[in-house]
């Protein structure tokens, strides 16, 4: 991946800090970013390789911030090949559709869904002046209506907001992928699978952070040939 930059977001921890590791090694420059931009500082100082720390929060709830670091971006590097929109909000698993407390179910959706469209759009100059573009869109089976693991239909309704705004993640994803159709901007969904970011995920059947992320740098590194629109695990389709 030399000669190329990558941006991601919501990567001083788990799975986007692991993802900027691997196209580090890669040959990649990696801006990694966060809504605490010293703690992006520290997670890029600690990796190896050319990762640096995008030097303004990036908040991708926040119009103003994700505007303000675009500008930013476009000044120094000036360029961008690959966007990788990874920030995620949650609530709990214990979270229902009927129970949910609706102002936290939009700060999950304002986050996973509009946090991507926002920040896709606002890095979409950048990325059109890239010879291999490629947006990334970190989601999730929880929003599968055919992911017999964990999707929509096989969990009793848990996790609410998380999973409806996966889905409607999912449906960016193939929008934004049909309108760019006639361009070499390749727009996919991934899911890193089960992945043990979190205290004691392991003792849930949670796989180890680098294979997670490699399911999701699969995207950043695929040819001009490659799938666009498709929804994608460990470089499989999953179905939606
Ligand atoms: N782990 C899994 O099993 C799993 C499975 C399927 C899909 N995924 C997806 O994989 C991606 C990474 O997950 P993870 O497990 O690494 O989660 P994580 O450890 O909770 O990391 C999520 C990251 O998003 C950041 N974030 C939250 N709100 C943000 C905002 N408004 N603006 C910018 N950044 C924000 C967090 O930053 P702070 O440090 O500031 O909170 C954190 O760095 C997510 O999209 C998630 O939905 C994970």
């Amino acid at each position: 991946m030399e000669d190329t930059v990558a941006l991601i977001t919501g990567a001083a921890r788990g799975i986007g800090r692991e993802v900027a590791r691997q196209l580090a090694a890669d040959g990649a420059t990696v801006y990694l970013s966060a809504r605490d931009a010293a703690a992006a500082a520290d997670a890029a100082s600690a990796l190896d390789g050319d990762v640096r720390a995008l030097e303004l929060a990036l908040d991708v709830g926040d119009d103003a911030r994700v505007q303000a670091a675009a500008e930013a971006f476009d000044r120094e590097p000036g360029r961008l090949d690959v966007l990788i929109n990874n920030a995620a909000a949650y609530v709990d698993w214990t979270e229902t559709a009927t129970g949910a407390d609706l102002a936290e179910a939009e700060r999950v959706l304002r986050t996973n869904l509009f946090g991507a469209w926002r920040t896709t759009r606002a890095f979409l100059p950048l990325l059109r002046r890239s010879a291999h573009p490629r947006v990334v869109v970190v989601s999730s089976g929880a929003g599968s209506h055919g992911d017999r693991q964990f999707g929509l239909t096989v969990r009793g309704g848990a996790a609410a907001s998380y999973g409806i705004s996966k889905a409607a993640l999912n449906a960016l994803v193939s929008t934004l992928a049909a309108e760019l159709a006639d361009t070499p901007i390749l727009v996919n969904a991934v899911c890193p699978g089960l992945t043990a970011t979190w205290p004691g995920a392991e003792a849930t059947g949670a796989r180890p952070i680098d294979e997670g992320a490699a399911s999701v740098a699969w995207a950043a590194r695929l040819p001009d040939n490659g799938p666009r629109g498709g929804f994608f695990r460990d470089g499989h389709p999953l179905p939606w």
